[in-house]
């Protein structure tokens, strides 16, 4: 059967879901209510989801859960977090609760560049562009005024432009190098209008300057695009106590806690395969809190990892030590985060959850995000490097499984006790579901 169609994006929801329906599935009529089930009862949100993007069928769920008790700065917050992942959440309160003892988490945010390129080619002397560059810099940002007053009502504009020649990498190739303040924006937007202003201006005002031959005046613009590499937007999170202090039952002696702890972080300082178990566990946290907040989770990533490399080799986000009896850990991300635009202001839930956090600026988003991550990688190297991480995980397993085979209140604590002492394994819980129901 052939399984191409054209035109589908202007079919109506309806149709598209009927064709679906009839090109994939055996039994159609039960793909369509599935997808149907998953339709919000209320048209105005359903039709707000269907707008996000194009060719909607129905809405995927991802939970949003909570973890309160972050004391964060000398005040408590509740932090909201999408996220499928089972423990990911008990893991984030766990630690809150931990570190709302010892002195919370402190948070600060170290600079908020954002950059943006455009990226060119130019056949010809590098001087000669150079001088043309120096002349036409003050009309790149003259001619870019129309995007840039409001921005710079809020305090923010257009940094700098610098000209980069990158002919060593590629031939011909230049770049202008934008750097940016967006303020409480994510700013892809305002910085990529900028961009393609800067693009036709350079390009307009090359055919009219006289110091170039025809080749010269010839420049062609490749791309015009922001950077989701933003190393000069960094926020850092850390947590510190007394040695002593880091006492509680499950850590009955804290010195060799701590030493076992800053083992399991220098080998993710080293060792790479390591380092992306333990970053992945940081942007458990991270990713959770930034989907929540309607921000863009790839870019983050993307600019997260490439962080993580900025040395040659890819390497832990996170530090650890002791020094004059003191337990430090910390770390330090670049985050490109808005409170304002994008989804902020459109899906019902992320305008929930950032009101949760008290409608934060940008910065203070940053500094929610860091301390998610690093509560997480806290949580995770704590059962590591002492329980081992199965322990919890197979908890929410057994759960799983009691809850799949439907158990009673009575089945479930005698299930429970069971497990207690006995390995988990899916057929173990099942053979045992099974004794008990004989
Ligand atoms: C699982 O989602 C995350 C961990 O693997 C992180 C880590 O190993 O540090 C537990």
């Amino acid at each position: 059967m052939n399984k191409a169609i054209s035109g589908f994006s202007k079919l109506p929801k309806e149709e598209k879901i009927q064709w679906i329906a009839n090109q994939y599935f055996s039994k159609p009529l039960e793909a369509l209510a599935l997808l149907k089930n998953y339709w919000n009862t209320d048209e105005k949100i359903q039709k707000l989801h269907d707008e996000f993007i194009e060719n909607t069928i129905t809405n995927f769920y991802i939970p949003l859960g909570v973890a309160p008790n972050f004391l964060i700065n000398g005040k408590f917050s509740t932090i909201p977090m999408a996220i499928e992942e089972s423990s990911v959440v008990a893991a984030a309160a766990k630690a809150a609760n931990f570190w709302s003892t010892r002195g919370g988490f402190k948070a600060t945010v170290i600079n908020t560049e954002k950059i943006g390129q455009v990226h060119f080619l130019y056949k010809g002397d590098a001087s000669k562009l150079n001088a043309f560059f120096s002349q036409i810099k003050s009309q790149l940002y003259d001619e870019t005024a129309s995007i840039t007053t409001n921005m710079q009502k809020r305090g923010g504009g257009i940094l700098d432009i610098i000209l980069n020649d990158k002919t060593h990498l590629m031939p011909n190739y230049f770049q202008l190098h934008a750097t940016f303040e967006t303020k409480d924006s994510m700013g892809a937007n305002f910085i990529n209008s900028c961009l393609e202003q800067f693009a036709k201006t350079l390009k307009e005002e090359a055919c009219h300057y006289n110091l170039f031959n025809e080749d010269e005046k010839d420049i062609e613009v490749v791309m015009s695009i922001l950077s989701n590499y933003v190393p000069n937007c960094i926020v850092r999170a850390e947590v510190s106590c007394p040695l002593s202090d880091l006492q509680e039952k499950q850590i009955p002696n804290p010195e060799e806690f701590a030493q076992k702890f800053i083992q399991a972080v220098q080998i993710a300082e080293i060792e790479p395969y390591r380092a992306v178990t333990h970053n992945k566990g940081i942007m458990n946290g991270v990713d959770a809190v930034v989907l929540a907040t309607g921000n863009d989770f790839r870019a983050v990533e993307a600019g997260i990892h490439a962080y993580a490399s900025r040395n040659g080799q890819y390497s832990s986000l996170s530090h650890a030590k002791i020094e004059d009896g003191i337990f430090s850990f910390w770390l330090e991300i670049p985050l490109a985060l808005g409170t304002v635009g994008g989804l902020t202001s459109l899906h019902p839930l992320v305008k929930l959850s950032l009101e949760m956090l008290e409608n934060p600026s940008a910065k203070e988003l940053m500094q929610f995000v860091a301390v998610a991550g690093l509560a997480q990688n806290f949580a995770a190297l704590r059962s590591l490097t002492t329980t081992g991480i199965q322990e919890g995980h197979m908890k929410m397993h057994l759960n799983n499984i009691i809850n799949q085979f439907e158990a009673t209140d009575v089945e479930r604590m005698a299930i429970q006790k069971h497990f207690k002492k006995n390995t988990i394994s899916h057929s173990a819980v099942e053979n045992y579901i099974i004794s008990l129901r004989e």
